[in-house]
This record gives structure tokens, sequence and C-alpha cells, in this order.
């Protein structure tokens, strides 16, 4: 296997994948031709990652990765988790999302403002193997924005292993801890263990 196809346009990402997976040839889907939307109706990161590989899979029969990603915040019972894209009902709206989650953690003491990153990311060879691997990174919600690095949720997710906010974090120092650099580690190293 040396081309996967990377079912996302989204460039920051496809940077840092291709800086996990130097030994290989790493393109956006549409890049490589696929046009269309693909539905994330899943209910965990997993099954969305997998829907979305396996779309780009199906259609182009190549090597296809696909991740998944969001908040989780324990006051919140793990809310928005797969939803947090579009928690104010609106997709992708990172500004409403934030003061929503601000609203909802009002007057919520620090110690039980505690959340998580999560990251699933799916791959499948060429000829059709299945293989997962996820990342979480820790810490807690802030009670107003700490700058405006990143995107979604960095300004107001103080990281317990940089001990800032993401969004005072500069790409290299995030990407070092980030549940989505450790789900790509994860595997990338699964992958070597199979030879691929
Ligand atoms: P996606 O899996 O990249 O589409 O991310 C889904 C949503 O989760 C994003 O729209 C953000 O709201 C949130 N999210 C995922 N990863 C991050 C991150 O690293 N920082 C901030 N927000 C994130």
């Amino acid at each position: 296997m040396n081309r996967i196809v990377v079912a996302s346009g989204n460039k920051a990402k496809l940077r840092e994948i291709g800086e996990i997976f130097k030994g290989y040839d790493v393109v956006s889907m549409q890049d490589a031709g696929f046009t269309g939307e693909i539905d994330e109706t899943g209910e965990t990161f997993e099954e969305n990652a997998l829907i979305k590989a396996r779309a780009v899979h199906e259609k182009l029969h190549c090597a296809a990765l696909a991740d998944d990603s969001g908040l989780c915040v324990d006051y919140l019972g793990g809310a928005p988790g797969v939803h947090s894209a579009r928690f104010c009902g609106r997709h992708g709206d990172d500004g409403a999302n934030n003061r929503l989650l601000l609203q909802k953690l009002e007057g919520v003491p620090t110690e039980k403002r505690t959340a998580y990153f999560e990251s699933c990311v799916a791959l499948i060879t060429e000829d059709g193997e299945e293989i997962t691997a996820s990342g979480r990174t820790y810490g807690r919600i802030l009670e107003e924005a700490q700058g405006c690095g990143g995107f979604g949720y960095d300004p107001l997710f103080f990281s317990d292993e940089l001990q800032k906010s993401f969004g005072l974090a500069a790409a290299q120092e995030k990407n070092a801890v980030s549940h989505r650099g450790k789900a790509l580690a994860a595997l990338a190293e699964k992958l070597r263990e199979r030879g691929l």
C-alpha cells in the first residue's frame, strides 16, 4: 500500500496525516476524484469514521482513511460527542457552538468542568481490510475563551498536557498531544505491525 485517500478536504488534517504517514502518498478524496456528500449517521466516532472510509473505498477501490472526532464533556454526560459540529443546531457554526457550551456550563465549578476530545480513525486497505484506532486528550472547559488559534472548541479547552488552552497553542504543540495525533500514531503502529 503506498497511496492513501483521505475522506476529508480539510487541509490542516491532510497535512497532519501526511506528516505521520510519511512513507505514503496522502491525497484528499477530492483530488482522487470523489464527489458527493457522505451522511454521518453513526452513533459513535468509530461508526462515523467507518462510514466515511467505506464510502470512499467503495467508490474509488483504493486505501481510504477517515477520522471522526468531537468533544465530550463529563458534566453533560459526554455531550456534544458525535454532535460536536452541530451542537447548536447548525453544522459548523463554531461561535454558536461555543456560546451554547458556555451557557450549559454556567455556574459549574472548575473541578466539574472536565472534558476530553476523542478521535477515531479508520483505514480500509485496498483489499477491504478495516483497521481502526482511537485517541483522547484530556482537559477542562474554561469559563471564557483564551486565544483564537485552532478551530472548533479549541479556545475553550484547557489542555492538561499543555497547561494552556488549545486556542493559545501553536499547531505543532497541539498536534503533539491531540486526540487526532494519538489516534493516527496508533493507526500507523498497527500498519507497521501488519507490514503494510
Ligand atoms: P470532525 O470530526 O473533524 O468533523 O470534527 C467534528 C467537530 O468536533 C468539529 O466541528 C469541532 O466542533 C469538534 N472538534 C473535533 N476536533 C477538534 C479539535 O481538535 N479542536 C476543537 N474542536 C474539535
